[in-house]
Parts: C-alpha cells; sequence; structure tokens
C-alpha cells in the first residue's frame, strides 16, 4: 500500500508557474524537493515532464500524457489516462509524489493522503499555473520548516487529511 503526496511549491495566490518555468529560484527548496523525492517514484503531466532538462536521478517517472511513448524514454513509464495510472501504482510500497503541474495536482488531491506545500511569501500577477484551492478544514497542517533563499522567505507545511 502506498501513500500518495502531492509535493508543490506555490505563492500566496496558490501561483505554481510561468511559460511552463517555475517562478521563483529557490534552491533550497529544490534541495528540499530533492531530499523528499529521491528514492520514490514520481507521477507529473507532460508539460511538466517536459520543463525538466533530464530526467530527475533515482526517481522512477511516471507521465501521464495523450502522446505515444515511442516519444519517452525507455525508463519512463508512460500512462494515457488517470485510472490506469493509478492502478499500476498499486505495485508500490511506501511514498508516491505527485510534482505536477497544475492540470496533475487538479486531478490528483480527490486520491491525496499528504501534501508537501512550500508556501511562498509572494504573489505573482503574470502566473499562468495555478496549485487548486481546497478545504483547509479537511487538512491537519503542520510548518515543517522555514525558509529563505534570495530574500524571499517561505515555509514548508504538511498537510495530512483528516
Ligand atoms: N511550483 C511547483 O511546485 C510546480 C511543480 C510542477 C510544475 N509546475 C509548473 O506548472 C506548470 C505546468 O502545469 P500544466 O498544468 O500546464 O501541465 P502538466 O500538468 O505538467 O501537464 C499537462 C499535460 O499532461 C497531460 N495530461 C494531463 N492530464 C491528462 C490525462 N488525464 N490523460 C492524459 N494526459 C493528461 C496532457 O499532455 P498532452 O495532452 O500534451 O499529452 C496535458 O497537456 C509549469 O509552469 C510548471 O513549471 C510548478
Amino acid at each position: 500500500m502506498n501513500n500518495l503526496i502531492l509535493i508543490a511549491a506555490i505563492g500566496k495566490n496558490n501561483e505554481l508557474g510561468k511559460d511552463n518555468k517555475l517562478i521563483w529560484y529557490l534552491p533550497n527548496d529544490l534541495k528540499f524537493f530533492k531530499e523528499q523525492t529521491t528514492g520514490h517514484p514520481i507521477v507529473m503531466g507532460y508539460n511538466t515532464f517536459k520543463s525538466f532538462p533530464r530526467l530527475l536521478p533515482n526517481r522512477k517517472h511516471i507521465v501521464l500524457t495523450h502522446r505515444d511513448e515511442v516519444e519517452f524514454p525507455s525508463e519512463v513509464d508512460v500512462f494515457h489516462d488517470k485510472n490506469s495510472l493509478l492502478e499500476s501504482l498499486k505495485q508500490y510500497d511506501g511514498d508516491v509524489f505527485v510534482i505536477g503541474g497544475a492540470s496533475i495536482y487538479t486531478q490528483f488531491l480527490e486520491n491525496a493522503d499528504k501534501m508537501l506545500l512550500t508556501e511562498v511569501d509572494k504573489e505573482e500577477t503574470t502566473a499562468d499555473a495555478y496549485f487548486p484551492s481546497f478545504e483547509k478544514e479537511d487538512w491537519e497542517s503542520t510548518i515543517l520548516k522555514e525558509n529563505e533563499d534570495n530574500g524571499i522567505k517561505y515555509k514548508h507545511l504538511e498537510y495530512r487529511r483528516k
């Protein structure tokens, strides 16, 4: 049995990205992301997959897309619908991370046991991708750590479904 965890960095208005890139450069958050996800399967949408310059080491990449799997490196697991992807996750024990982007968080929020949200104390009016809104009362939240990079303050929060 696995634990499905959404992991994302969001602005004050749930901003996630712009032009298929992250908005803020936060090296300590990238380190946090690496520490959390290394050794675990990572689920992503096609746009997020395309936003990486290369495969992330030591993580099974699972991509949701309408494209043919011949377009992907052989080590990537490709799915064309959410249900068959969820079915295949049953083979994993332990943590499975949903790493974005916006469309994937929106679809998998209902299946998540936990969320690790980096809440950035900034706004970006030109963002074009947003994390879905969710009912805070449905989740038990804990601040894991306060952090700062390049003068930008942010907090790592864990949300566990009540
Ligand atoms: N701040 C963060 O933590 C964070 C994390 C990740 C991403 N991001 C940002 O989020 C943005 C990308 O989000 P996005 O919503 O545009 O893209 P996305 O969720 O990464 O990918 C969307 C694509 O995935 C495929 N897809 C989604 N649902 C599907 C389904 N049910 N069946 C089959 N294919 C499906 C489709 O690809 P095709 O139709 O093309 O095959 C769709 O166009 C970027 O700006 C990125 O930098 C931010």
